[in-house]
């Protein structure tokens, strides 16, 4: 098997941030299968739909540890991204809970999330069009009294093409620098954990490996990412944990090597 990010380990940790300490451990235990209950993000036997409708979420359960990239795939419809509205605190859980940090956070509204350290780029409507790229950097800070330009010197760091763009409306920029646009705006607000529905949707495989290895780079800075994919193989690749859920619930689990070696999983989810 070809695995182009097999190597890129959880070594450099030249920028992360200091208060990852304490839960390193558990990402470097291997192959070692996840522990939800002290993750630093865990969305906690979730059950939930949306407004009176029925449940979409069945007990479902994702986590996320600094140091770590954790996937979420599945089928088209099977919850994804219902499952991180319902971590965004978008929708109202009947059952389960949410926990950042230690705290339970399950009745948040999704900005006091957003203050408490969540950076959320949602799979639709994830930039606004008619504003700059600037602007919507500016945007993602708005919860921000301090000097907001060190973090968008970091983003533009990050994504050179944003800073050479910076003043053209971000409606005008290609599907893959748009992500880069939304995630951009997301991580101007600092936060301790990262969540992405979909990042490489509608773009092209060689943008998408540039996508995956920015989101390992802002990984290895410390924050922990949970994310959705539908490039499920690619994304597996990646991740230190996985998810595969189907009609709401966790149908599989285990660290996105585990899951790629599963015959169940491959012949269902990665096409043989
Ligand atoms: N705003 C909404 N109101 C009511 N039902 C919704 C809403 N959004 C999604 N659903 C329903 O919830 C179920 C799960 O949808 P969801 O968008 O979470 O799936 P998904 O796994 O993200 O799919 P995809 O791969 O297409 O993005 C579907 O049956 C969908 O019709
Ligand atoms: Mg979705």
């Amino acid at each position: 098997m070809t695995d182009a990010y097999s190597d890129r380990g959880n070594k450099d940790r030249s920028i992360a941030n200091p208060r990852d300490g304490a839960s390193m451990s558990s990402s470097l235990k291997g192959e070692a299968t996840p522990s939800t209950e002290t993750a630093f993000l865990a969305g906690i036997d979730m059950t939930g739909g949306y407004g009176r409708g029925a449940d979409i979420l069945h007990a479902c359960t994702v986590s996320v540890d600094p140091g770590e990239i954790a996937v979420i795939v599945g089928p088209n419809g099977a919850g994804k991204s219902t499952a991180m509205k319902a971590v965004f605190g978008m929708l109202d859980l009947r059952e389960g809970r949410v926990v950042l940090d230690g705290q339970d956070i399950s009745r948040l509204s999704p900005q006091d999330r957003v203050a408490a350290g969540m950076g959320f780029v949602p799979q639709v409507r994830n930039i606004f069009t008619s504003l700059t790229v600037e602007e919507n950097l500016e945007m993602g800070a708005f919860l921000r009294r301090d000097d907001i330009r060190p973090t968008m010197e970091q983003v533009y760091d990050l994504f050179p093409i944003l800073r050479d763009k910076r003043r053209q409306p971000a409606g005008e920029l290609s599907g893959g620098q748009r992500q880069q646009v939304a995630v951009g705006r997301a991580l101007m607000t600092r936060p301790k954990v990262l969540m992405l529905d979909e990042p490489t949707a509608g773009v092209s495989p060689i943008v998408m490996d540039e996508l995956f290895d920015r989101i390992i780079e802002v990984s290895r800075t410390g924050i922990p990412i949970l994310m959705v994919e539908q490039n499920a193989r690619q994304a597996l690749e990646i991740a230190d944990r996985g998810y595969v859920l189907v009609q709401g619930r966790n149908a599989f689990t285990g660290t996105g090597r585990e899951l790629l070696a599963d015959p169940e999983v491959r012949k269902s989810f990665l096409g043989g």
